[in-house]
């Protein structure tokens, strides 16, 4: 058909600015699959909601994207798969070694935290999470920053899988 046709020619253009620097790029899945029906295909297109639960500080300090001094990703259930959505709206808080609030961060749509290079990270470092009123609070004092070095899909150092909601 003609007129579909040139609907898709013509909307190519709009496709490709979209990928280059976007929140796109989460596509509709199973919740078997991801439990926010949601996942992350966009490869390594430079996104906020890009590769959720991946390490990004670890890929960031390879010289690409930003510079991140805190990142991460806060999911619903503790053993999500890398590339799943997770839940957003929650506050991620980072605490000194006396307990004041010294950094925060919000949990975008697909879950991602992310604080800039440029604030200074206390080390060591507790954090807390908090959602719809109810918190959760990692004890453990921490050095590094790259959240989802530990809180893997099935816990890596101690930590028990992802950062889940309360
Ligand atoms: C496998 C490598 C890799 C991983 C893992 C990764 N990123 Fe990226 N990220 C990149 C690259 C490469 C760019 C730059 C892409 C570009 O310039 O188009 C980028 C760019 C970005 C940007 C800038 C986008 C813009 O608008 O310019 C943000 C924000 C971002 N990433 C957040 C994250 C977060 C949050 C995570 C972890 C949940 C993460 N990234 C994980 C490779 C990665
Ligand atoms: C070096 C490993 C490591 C890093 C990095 C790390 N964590 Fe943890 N995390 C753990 C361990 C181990 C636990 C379980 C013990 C505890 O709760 O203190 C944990 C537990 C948690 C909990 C409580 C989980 C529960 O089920 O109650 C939250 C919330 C949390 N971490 C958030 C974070 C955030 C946010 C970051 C990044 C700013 C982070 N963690 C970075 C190892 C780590």
């Amino acid at each position: 058909m003609p007129a579909s046709r040139f609907l898709l020619l013509s909307s190519l253009p709009f496709l490709v600015l979209l990928s280059a620097c976007q929140t796109g790029n989460l596509a509709t899945v199973a919740t078997s699959v991801c439990a926010s029906g949601q996942q992350w295909q966009g490869g390594t297109d430079g996104s906020d909601v890009m590769q959720p639960g991946t390490s990004c500080i670890n890929c960031h300090g390879q010289g690409e994207g930003p510079q991140f001094l805190v990142a991460g990703t806060v999911y619903a259930g503790q053993h999500e798969s890398d590339l799943c959505g997770g839940v957003s709206g929650v506050k991620v808080d980072i605490l000194d070694k006396d307990g004041n609030i010294a950094l925060s961060a919000t949990s975008n749509s697909a879950g991602n935290f992310f604080i800039s290079q440029g604030h200074t990270l206390p080390k060591p470092y507790t954090a807390r999470i908090t959602y719809k009123g109810a918190t959760r609070d990692m004890k453990t004092p921490q050095y590094s920053g790259d959240c989802a070095n530990c809180h893997t899909k099935v816990g890596a150092s101690d930590a028990p899988g992802r950062i889940a909601v309360p």
